[in-house]
């Protein structure tokens, strides 16, 4: 790997602590370490299931050569970022769920918390707006803030056949078009190679640029594919060492057993966890710039392991509900429920050794000692202290956490995180014996809202719809 110099990848290294799981710490509310060996042969074979389907496509499990088998995209890639860094003011992702939450999550993670409000000199990009939704009020608002021609508009949708999605590129091209500006232009498609309705726009439109999400590579599972890479790169985002970072936690979780890999062993104590009746999974990132990282985890953990059916076709009713929570915010919000509340939840910290700047707390307040002892301190301080006492006394009410350690916040720490928490769901998937890269449990909905618009095709969904019981008004207060 050549990314940067050998000591330099291993000071980087995300490490987990998960003494806060453990007996020793959480008496009989914590796991033995007897308890956590009876997961071993079950965690190895999740090992071997991953590491003998790596790669292949059918099984969507293409996301694991992501690091490997982009070198030409990466250059392709840079190389229109540069134009669209010159040549755009604004540019602006359509896209929804694994097509959105990872180009968000990055842009909030390494680029400046205003971003959009600095001045050209100092963010040096265009404007960045991600749209994931249909809100009419949201597309209203921000077609208040750009100028059509200036704007650079990154569809990314492997099928295109998603509603928000595709109502959003028809808005677009109504609104380039009604601007006198060749759609070729101003639009790039991320999407299917082959099939899909963006590739069919493409080809009828006499080819619009387009990158493509592999055929192997779901939604959710797709960050490090152009969908997360072209918007990244847009933001001046070092997506090599994003790439560098996720073949690092590749290579640390190279051994089948937990206690050598940490997303294994992530994985074994959600699993094992769960299986205690935690039923939710609390995501707590000590940092800002990470808020939106848990976002990212709770689509890929929700969609992937809550499912109703085993691999081998039995029923079940498996999964964990991810909570997002941001750390030191919702301790004033939070942290009551998961320290007194029913004990059903696993908290996992990502704490910052070291964050991008110190800020020191000036002295002041001097008669009022509840206040001046701050002073003198750092901001950095203050928030890890928060996070080492929250930890503590979670600890100290029998409420299981572990801790994800970052030495700091960069590309390559991020694309750590993210292939562990690829990895982690992977390992988790396997070892709960379902189908981690479907997500059938959506169809239901997407069918009935077809059904109401009138989709042709799905006129005996409109009828099932209507047949529904008439609502008891007794119940409408
Ligand atoms: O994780 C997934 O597969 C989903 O969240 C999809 O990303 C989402 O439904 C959007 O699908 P598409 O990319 O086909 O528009």
């Amino acid at each position: 790997m050549g990314y940067k110099t050998k000591e330099w990848r291993n000071s980087m290294r995300v490490t987990l602590d998960y003494n806060n799981m453990m007996d020793k710490f959480l008496g009989d509310k914590g796991f033995s370490q007897k308890k956590l060996s009876s997961y071993h042969t079950a965690a190895v074979n999740a090992f071997n299931y991953v590491k003998e389907n790596r790669g292949k496509d059918e099984l969507y499990m293409g996301w694991t050569e992501l690091p490997y088998n982009q070198k030409e995209i990466v250059a392709d890639i840079l190389a229109t970022a540069r134009t669209i860094r010159r040549k755009f003011k604004y540019f602006v992702v359509l896209g929804i769920g694994g097509s959105a939450l990872g180009p968000i999550m990055a842009f909030n993670a390494l680029c400046h918390l205003h971003y959009n409000d600095l001045p050209k000199s100092k963010r040096k990009g265009p404007k960045f707006y991600v749209e994931d939704n249909v809100d009419p009020v949201r597309m209203r608002d921000l077609l208040d803030v750009i100028e059509p021609e200036y704007t650079c508009f990154n569809v990314i949708s492997k099928s295109g056949a998603t509603s928000e999605t595709m109502t959003q590129y028809l808005v677009i091209l109504d609104l380039l078009t009604k601007a006198g500006v060749n759609v070729k232009d101003n639009v790039i498609f991320t999407t299917d190679e082959k099939k899909g309705n963006l590739k069919k726009i493409s080809d009828e439109l006499g080819g619009i640029k387009s990158y493509v999400l592999p055929d192997g590579v779901g939604g959710r599972f797709s960050e490090l594919c152009p969908v997360g890479l072209l918007p990244a790169a847009v933001l001046g985002i070092d997506i090599t060492g994003l790439l560098a970072g996720a073949a690092y936690m590749d290579y640390t979780c190279r051994f089948a057993s937990p206690s050598k890999n940490p997303a294994l062993m992530c994985a074994v104590l959600q699993v094992a966890a769960m299986n205690e009746g935690k039923n939710v999974g609390v995501m707590m990132p000590y940092s800002d710039n990470l808020k939106y990282l848990a976002d990212w985890y709770c689509q890929l953990w929700a969609e992937s392991l809550g499912k109703n059916e085993t691999l081998d076709n039995k029923p079940c009713n498996v999964g964990q509900t991810p909570v997002k929570s941001l750390g030191v915010t919702d301790q004033h919000s939070q942290v009551q429920l998961y320290t007194e509340g029913p004990y059903d939840k696993v908290v996992t910290f990502l704490s910052l050794k070291k964050y991008g700047c110190e800020f020191l707390i000036p002295h002041g307040c001097e008669n009022i000692p509840d206040v001046s002892f701050l002073g003198g301190h750092t901001m950095e301080e203050l928030i890890q202290a928060e996070n080492e006492a929250t930890a503590y006394a979670l600890t100290k009410a029998g409420r299981m956490n572990y801790t994800l350690w970052i030495p700091e916040l960069n590309a390559f720490t991020l694309g750590q995180l993210l292939f562990l928490f690829e990895l982690q769901t992977a390992y988790a998937g396997a070892m709960l014996n379902i189908n981690t890269y479907n997500q059938p449990g959506v169809e239901e909905g997407k069918k009935a809202t077809y059904a109401l618009l009138g989709k042709s095709g799905y006129d005996a969904k409109k009828a099932e719809l209507d047949s529904q019981p008439q609502k008891d008004a007794k119940y409408i207060i």
